[in-house]
């Protein structure tokens, strides 16, 4: 079976995960604190939180700019359910927005008139790894804070910068079938002093120091600690940033091998009048390719044909305004005609040549034959 999503790891992981372990520091450490340095300098911020989701740095993110009950948070539709949930975590409200029919990512103009005196921030998603226009959003929004829901994206650019610092504050993802997987994990990027050290906290219970810190760094009274206020427990541990340190460092070569296997998506059913394939980049939008969609006729019967013949596919999203827990059903026409459409077809760096042709092949098969 081709899978959808492969995480790609090899030896070398294996390797600083043994060297962790025998360190003895599992938990809350310094290859934590690694980890958040080399992720900063990655995304061009002053400052990354090392957390153990992207669910957890939207939590955190929305605490950092004291969303609370009575406020709306505007979200794509076209999104994990993680983008809306931490919204309700924090009492307020999602409002839920449309997305552009061709890019999949947040419709400006809908969300233009989605924002009212209650708006208190936006959470763009960066959907399948192309950037949304920040330029035009950030013009939009003026002062509201703009949250980027990076989890799909890290390693895209936008205008040649990196996501995660184009907004005020960047929340990635480092679950297992992510560009950059640590089995799970998340990150906050921000360049705010203030936010930087709050978010230290609350992301460790409230408390004001780190038990590494406490055993490194302050040997007179290593026991005394405070919390001034209430935090979660959400930290990053060190076995999982030892692998993000190999993975970032792989990054660039597998971010680079997912844009060859769309270059073969894009020569091998171009032709197809039935498909229509996801914009490709050009100077301003770089994506990291996290998903490959295509927007396809039949695509029930696609995807069953698909299966039958070893090719597994997915879908994203359901749109997730129309799921019975949020209670609000707005009429969204783009989001809701897309997900009859929409098709994710296997995109993972260590798919070979041989393995994209036979995807490939096969969807080319399927409109000959119907
Ligand atoms: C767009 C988006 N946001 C947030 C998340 C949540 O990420 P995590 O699983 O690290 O909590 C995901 C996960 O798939 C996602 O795709």
């Amino acid at each position: 079976m081709i899978q959808v999503f492969k995480p790609y790891m090899g030896q070398e992981e294996i390797d600083a995960v043994a060297e962790v372990i025998r360190s003895a520091w599992i938990g809350l450490g310094p290859k934590t604190a690694e980890f958040e340095r080399r992720f900063a300098e990655f995304c061009g911020v002053d400052y990354s939180v090392g957390v153990n989701s992207a669910t957890a740095a939207l939590d955190l993110a929305m605490k950092l700019l004291h969303i609370n009950h009575g406020d709306e948070v505007i979200v794509p539709t076209m999104t994990f359910v993680s983008t809306a949930h931490v919204v309700v975590y924090n009492l307020a409200t999602p409002i839920f927005a449309d997305v552009d029919p061709v890019t999949m990512n947040i419709d400006l103009g809908d969300m233009e008139q989605k924002i009212t005196s209650r708006t208190k921030a936006i959470i763009p998603v960066h959907y399948s790894g192309r950037p949304v226009d920040m330029d035009v959003l950030r013009n939009i929004a003026g002062d509201i804070p703009i949250v980027e829901d990076c989890a799909h994206a890290v390693g895209a650019k936008y205008r040649g910068k990196p996501v995660g610092g184009l907004g005020d504050i960047g929340c990635f993802s480092f679950h297992a079938v992510k560009n950059l997987a640590m089995g799970d994990g998340g990150a906050l990027t921000l360049s705010d002093q203030t936010w930087y050290e709050r978010a230290k906290r609350l992301r460790w219970l409230g408390i004001d120091k780190g038990t590494w810190d406490r055993t490194e760094l302050d040997k007179s009274y290593w026991w005394q600690y405070q919390v001034d206020e209430i935090g979660l427990k959400c930290h990053m541990n060190d076995i999982a940033a030892s692998i993000g340190l190999v993975q970032l460092d792989k990054l660039p070569r597998s971010n680079g091998r997912r844009k060859e296997i769309v270059e073969m998506y894009y020569d091998g059913l171009g032709d197809l009048t039935e498909v229509e394939l996801p914009l490709r980049d050009d100077d301003v939008y770089q994506s990291s390719w996290h998903i490959f969609h295509i927007k396809c006729e039949a695509r029930n019967d696609l995807s069953v044909f698909l299966q039958d013949n070893g090719i597994a596919t997915g879908v994203h999203y359901t749109p997730i305004h129309i799921y019975r827990c949020y209670g609000n059903r707005p009429d969204l026409k783009n989001a809701q005609a897309l997900q009859h459409r929409i098709l994710t077809l296997p995109l993972y760096p260590s798919m070979t040549d041989e393995q994209v042709n036979y995807v490939v092949e096969k969807v080319c098969e399927f409109y000959r034959t119907r």
